[in-house]
C-alpha cells in the first residue's frame, strides 16, 4: 500500500501522518508531498519518503503522485479563491495522469448551503475529481475548533469577556486532530470509495457556552459580549488585525450568527468514536 499525503508539513497533514503511525502503518508505506523539503527533516528521519510537489507547478505533482494507491489531497490554504481552484485543478489532473487509484479530498461541510465564498472552491474541486472517474472519498470538514478555541482565549479571561458577532449562533466545529484521525481511518481501511462524509460535531456549542466554560476554568466571571458586525470589525482593527483579516473573522462570525454551522451529523463518530469535548479543547488551548 502506498499512501501519498499533500500538505504534509501543514498542521492537518502532520496530524494525519502521526495518526497513521499510531495505527501502525509502516513509514515506508507513507509518502509526504511538500513544497519545501527543508521543512520535513523529522518525517525523513522517521523513514517517510519525501517528495517535492507544488500546487502551482503541475509537473512536480505528477512525479510526486507516482504509484499512489491512496492520495490524501489537503486543500490549498491560498487566500485567493480563484487561484485556489486553478491549484486544485492542477492536483486533480496530476492525480489522473499519475494513475492514482483513490483520491481522498478535504472539503467543506454543507458547502452547497454555505454563505462562505470558499465553499465554491470545495464544490468545484469535488466536481473536478468526479471528472477523472478515480474512486474518491470526500471528507467535508467542519471549521476547526482551533479557529475559535486557541491561546488567544487567555486575553478573554483577562478582560472578562469574549466579544463576537455570532449572537446566539451555534457551532459544529471539530478539532484538527479529530478530523485528521478520520482521514487516517479512511487512508488505512478499505471500503470508503465513492463516499461523502460530512465531518461536523454531533453536538453544537455557542459562544455563551464557551464563556461559561472559561468562567468554570478560571474561577472568574467571563461573559459573551454579543456585538454587531461593524463593532466586531472595528474591535479587531483596533487590536491590530489587518483589514482583510478583520473582515474575514467578522464575516465568519456573521455567517455563524446566520446559521452556517448549526447542523450536526454522526459521520465523524462512525469513523473515530466520540470527538474531543469542547472543555478539553479549551483546557489544551489555555495550556499554550
Ligand atoms: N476547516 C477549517 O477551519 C480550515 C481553516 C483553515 C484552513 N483550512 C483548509 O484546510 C487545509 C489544511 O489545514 P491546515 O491547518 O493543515 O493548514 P496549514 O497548516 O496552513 O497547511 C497547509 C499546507 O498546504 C501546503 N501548501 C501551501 N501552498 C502549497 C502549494 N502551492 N503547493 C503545495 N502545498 C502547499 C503548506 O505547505 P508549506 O508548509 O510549505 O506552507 C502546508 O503544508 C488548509 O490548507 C485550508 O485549505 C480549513
Amino acid at each position: 500500500m502506498s499512501i501519498v499525503i499533500t500538505g504534509a508539513t501543514g498542521q492537518l497533514g502532520s496530524l494525519v501522518i502521526q495518526h497513521l503511525f499510531d495505527k501502525n502503518v509502516p513509514a515506508n508505506e507513507i509518502i509526504a508531498v511538500v513544497r519545501d523539503k527543508e521543512k520535513a527533516p523529522s518525517l525523513a528521519e522517521k523513514g517517510v519518503e519525501i517528495r517535492h510537489g507544488d500546487y502551482d507547478h503541475p509537473d512536480s505533482l505528477v512525479n510526486a503522485f507516482e504509484g499512489a494507491d491512496k492520495l490524501l489531497f489537503v486543500s490549498s490554504p491560498d487566500s485567493d479563491d480563484t487561484l485556489r481552484i486553478v491549484q486544485h485543478a492542477n492536483v486533480v489532473k496530476a492525480a489522473r495522469d499519475a494513475g492514482v487509484k483513490h483520491i481522498i479530498y478535504t472539503g467543506y461541510a454543507f458547502a452547497e448551503e454555505s454563505a462562505i465564498p470558499l465553499a465554491h472552491v470545495h464544490l468545484a474541486t469535488e466536481q473536478a475529481i468526479r471528472t477523472t472517474k478515480i474512486p474518491y472519498t470526500f471528507l467535508r470538514n467542519s471549521l476547526y475548533t482551533e479557529v475559535f478555541v486557541n491561546p488567544a482565549l487567555a486575553a478573554s479571561i483577562e478582560h472578562g469577556a469574549v466579544v463576537t458577532n455570532t449572537g446566539k449562533g451555534r457551532l459544529n466545529t471539530l478539532t484538527r486532530s479529530d478530523l485528521a484521525l478520520a482521514a487516517a481511518v479512511v487512508l488505512k481501511e478499505d471500503g470508503h470509495e465513492n463516499k461523502t462524509y460530512t465531518l461536523v460535531a454531533n453536538k453544537t456549542w455557542s459562544f455563551d457556552e464557551l464563556a461559561q466554560i472559561l468562567s468554570d476554568i478560571s474561577g472568574k466571571t467571563i461573559v459573551h459580549q454579543a456585538v454587531s458586525f461593524e463593532e466586531e470589525k472595528a474591535i479587531l482593527l483596533q487590536a491590530g488585525l489587518p483589514e482583510h483579516l478583520a473582515l474575514m473573522f467578522a464575516g465568519i462570525y456573521q455567517s455563524i450568527a446566520e446559521g452556517e454551522t448549526f447542523r450536526t451529523t454522526e459521520d465523524l463518530e462512525k469513523l473515530i468514536g466520540t470527538p474531543t469535548p469542547l472543555e478539553e479543547s479549551v483546557k489544551q488551548a489555555l495550556q499554550g
